[in-house]
């Protein structure tokens, strides 16, 4: 079991998909969640299910890609949980499209979210979890973050941007015991496998058995099961690494 009980975890964009699971998660294994998304239906529908359940979550309505919300979601969370051990860089937005057709305007809103959404969040995150004596800052990157596709110059360059952000800010971090790590998935299903199926003219089941020699997409739970292991204990030597939640599609060729 992973042991995150009594710990506070924020994570961002946990309205939907990955975020909603890993939240859900946490507060299953007795942590408080902080639940930040700007869609604030599915974050308040995220905490009533988690409250239901009979788990601990408050909502904060929250863009990543603005300090001052940061700022103030923090300070929301120390006020309602008394401080904050783990911050999950969930939030994120998915754009695929050709070199010629991507236009700056694209490039810096995703940008602003996929990337300076995790820089502000570490950067403001840290003083807090040092007050703890410690933490865990976990960022979602993506097999993208590691491969080349077509279509995908921008959302590679922000992931891969995630990548190596997540080794600075270990090396940065490591002397106030705050551990950073990057998780990598393939498709999960969640919308963002809907829209790269569409784009890709395949079902989801197709995707998933081309994406990985499981055959099958990864789920939510896949992704939030690793998420909750590197922010409790028997994660405590793991830092500045990268984690593969593909099904081995990176690693394997499928004839
Ligand atoms: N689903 C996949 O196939 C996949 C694969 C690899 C990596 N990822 C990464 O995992 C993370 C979660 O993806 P998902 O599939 O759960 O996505 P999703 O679209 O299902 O959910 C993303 C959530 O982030 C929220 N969000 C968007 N912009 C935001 C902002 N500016 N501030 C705060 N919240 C914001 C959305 O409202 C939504 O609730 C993303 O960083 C994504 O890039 C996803």
């Amino acid at each position: 079991m992973p042991k995150v009980a009594g710990k506070v975890a924020v994570v961002t964009g946990a309205g939907a998909g990955i975020g909603r699971a890993t939240a859900a998660l946490f507060a299953h294994h007795g942590a408080m969640v902080v639940v930040t998304d700007v869609d604030e239906e599915g974050g308040r529908a995220t905490v009533g299910r988690i409250t239901e359940a009979g788990g601990q979550a408050s909502f904060s309505a929250h863009d990543v890609a603005s300090e001052e919300q940061w700022e103030r979601v923090l300070a929301e969370a120390e006020e309602r949980f008394g401080g904050i051990d783990v911050l999950v860089n969930n939030a994120g937005i998915y754009v695929i499209a050709a070199l010629a057709d991507t236009t700056l305007e694209q490039w810096n809103r995703l940008f602003s979210i996929n990337v300076t959404g995790v820089f502000l969040g570490a950067k403001h995150v840290a003083p807090y979890l040092a007050e703890r004596g410690g933490g865990s800052i976990i960022n979602l990157s993506s097999v993208a973050g590691l491969q080349g596709t077509p279509g995908h110059t921008l959302y590679g360059a922000s992931k891969g941007a995630v990548r190596t952000m997540t080794k600075d800010l270990a090396a940065e971090l490591a002397g106030q015991n705050i551990r950073v790590n990057s998780i990598h998935p393939t498709y999960v299903r969640t919308a963002m496998a809907d829209y790269g199926a569409a784009v890709a003219g395949m079902t989801l089941d197709e995707l998933g058995k081309r994406m990985s020699p499981l055959g099958r997409l990864a789920e939510p739970e896949d992704v939030a099961n690793v998420i909750v292991f590197l922010a409790g204990e028997d994660s405590n030597y793991l830092t500045a690494a990268e984690f593969l939640v593909d099904g081995g599609g990176t690693s394997v060729l499928s004839l």
